[in-house]
């Protein structure tokens, strides 16, 4: 079958000359002879630290490519520094995706190597790659080196987390947390915590969208730059099997993404952008899945934040596929990855070298890390809570709510001596979802009272609409859905309320007479504070996203349009 990109090229007429001369340049004329043009879909961006190193990772893709008989193209693309953009980078990530996609499909090429890191750029990128379904596989940016601060392990995001809450407790000096800052990033790549991005990098391998074994190689390190190579090859190879996206990235696949996800202590994130991806797929998945599948799994790999360890000693201890070669037995072995291989076939020769990393089965570092799914009058739609991540003792509570409406409100009294607070209290903060924010930042793990601190108090039960920072902690209910800007129960909450958390039983549930709520709803104020945004992309997002519970993707974006583009420019 000829290429798609013969499309454009083929031919003795005026539009194929058109298209072949300005693409000429010096380049030969059997480049448009009907080999595979591949372009390398590029998210590198000095104001996206995490992927400024890409153009390299590009250069080897590059290579591959060529090696391979293919015509490699380098297509910057929407790029979202997770701690630089404003209001928060998950706004973002559907234009990101969108505009990804589009310019997929516009341009003449026959497949697509997919270059992200930072937090929302791969799954961007799949959820692009899944709406045009071009063969596509993923190349990730790669984890940096352990940062070490004092003697210790500084895990990027998580450290932070942890010293800023020691200088509100008094007992770091802000000099010192000062001094911390350098030492943190060590190297180019992404966070090397088990944060979103190293979730996502995972994620991206255990749906098949991969080479095999290449998630968390770091990224100064030359392997990386070989795996980039070879997958260059490979996507040539997946232009002539003619492999796609939606044959790789199954349920089956999914349902393997979710054991995965809760084996490595993965980001809450992932549970979004899993959703978000399936959506474009027409892949049946839901909240459920990730209870059901995850549920019973454990934990294995003992990384920042809910352990010890960082990326590089988890590439050291054997990778990615040692840690599935734990958990062979709950993977679907029908998934395929983009070799056409099952995924399962490549876990033969994957070995564990240090068990105090990757843990073994007999020694998981919890039984069941699987991400709860909550329900209840609080969260008809469903809440998220990361046990992995939480204090056990917190998992069964019962507590007054504490409310904030916004984060502006939160930073406004949090630090009030007068606030009515104990260790006890439930603190909810509102107005974060994707609407009410809007984008849904990452508030959820917001911080305590500083009475709290100073009573050595490090954790408290906190309800959210919004998300978690992948390297955060604590016993966080978050996605809560409906979001309170959508009306959900969360917007009747008042302080003094009684509320109960049930991680085992998987409720959430708001202790106020039904007839109560009602009174409320129809008292409900309707200068709410939520955002309104009345122009451009904000608008747009407000008037169309879905909520947490279906991956937070616009309305219109789900599912996809294939890679046909019907007319000519000229
Ligand atoms: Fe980019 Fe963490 S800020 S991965």
């Amino acid at each position: 079958m000829a290429q798609r990109s013969q499309g454009w090229y083929a031919g003795t007429g005026r539009n194929a000359y058109i298209h072949r001369a300005w693409m000429r340049r010096g380049v030969p004329a059997d480049a448009f002879d009907g080999r595979p043009h591949i372009a390398i879909a590029n998210t590198a961006s000095d104001l996206t630290p995490c992927n400024m190193h890409l153009d390299e990772v590009a250069d080897s893709v590059k290579r591959g490519v060529l090696e391979a008989g293919g015509v490699p193209f380098n297509l910057p693309v929407m790029s979202l520094g997770e701690t630089q953009v404003r209001p928060t980078a998950m706004l973002w990530r559907n234009l990101a995706a969108m505009a990804i996609e589009e310019m997929i499909r516009a341009n003449p090429i026959d497949g697509v190597v997919l270059l992200g890191g930072c937090d929302k750029t791969i799954p961007a990128l799949l959820m692009a790659a899944a709406s045009v379904d071009l063969p596509a596989v993923v190349v990730p940016g790669g984890p940096m080196l352990n940062g070490t601060f004092r003697g210790q392990r500084f895990g990027c995001g998580t450290g932070v987390w942890r010293l800023s809450e020691e200088v509100r407790a008094g007992t770091l000096s802000q000099e010192a947390f000062l001094e911390s800052e350098s030492a943190m990033v060590r190297s180019k790549g992404h966070c090397n915590t088990m944060g979103t991005a190293s979730t996502m990098a995972c994620m991206a391998e255990v749906l098949g969208m991969t080479l095999p074994g290449i998630a968390g190689t770091p990224a100064p390190d030359s392997r990386l730059a070989e795996q980039a190579q070879l997958t260059g090859r490979l996507a040539v190879d997946l232009v002539a099997a003619g492999r796609r996206p939606s044959q790789v990235m199954t349920r089956a696949s999914f349902l393997n993404a979710i054991v995965a996800l809760a084996a490595i202590g993965g980001s809450t994130n992932a549970v979004l952008h899993l959703l978000a991806i399936a959506g474009r797929l027409g892949v049946d998945l839901t909240l459920a899945d990730f209870d059901a599948s995850g549920a019973g799994v454990p934990l294995l790999v003992d990384l920042q934040p809910a352990g010890d360890y960082l990326m590089e000693d988890l590439f050291r201890a054997g990778g990615l596929l040692a840690v599935l070669h734990q958990v062979e037995g709950l993977l679907d072995p029908s998934a395929i990855t983009v070799t056409g291989e099952p995924l399962v076939s490549a876990l033969t020769d994957a070995q564990v070298w240090d068990s105090t990393v990757i843990r073994p089965l007999s020694e998981p570092l919890q039984h069941d890390a699987g991400i709860a799914v909550l329900r209840g009058n609080l969260a008809p739609d469903g809440a998220v809570i990361k046990p992995a991540a939480a204090t056990a003792a917190l998992l069964q509570h019962r507590g007054r709510a504490l409310v904030f409406d916004s984060v502006e409100d939160l930073n406004a009294r949090l630090d009030d001596p007068d606030l009515d607070v104990t260790a006890d209290s439930v603190l909810v903060l509102r107005g974060c979802g994707p609407k009410g924010y809007p984008g849904m930042p990452e508030v959820a793990n917001f911080p305590l009272p500083p009475q709290m601190l100073e009573l050595g108090i490090r954790d408290m039960v906190r309800i959210c609409d919004g998300r978690m920072s992948g390297t955060a902690y604590g016993t966080v209910v978050l996605h809560v859905a409906p979001e309170a800007a959508a009306g959900g129960p969360l917007s009747l909450v008042r302080t003094g309320d009684w509320i109960e958390l049930d991680v085992a039983g998987r409720r959430l549930t708001l202790d106020v007479p039904e007839e109560e709520l009602a009174l409320r709803a129809a008292d409900e104020r309707t200068d709410s504070g939520y955002a309104n945004p009345q122009r451009g992309w904000q608008k747009l997002y407000v008037d169309h996203v879905l909520q947490a519970d279906t991956g937070v993707d616009l309305d219109f974006l789900v599912g996809t349009s294939g890679d046909a583009v019907s007319r000519e420019s000229h």
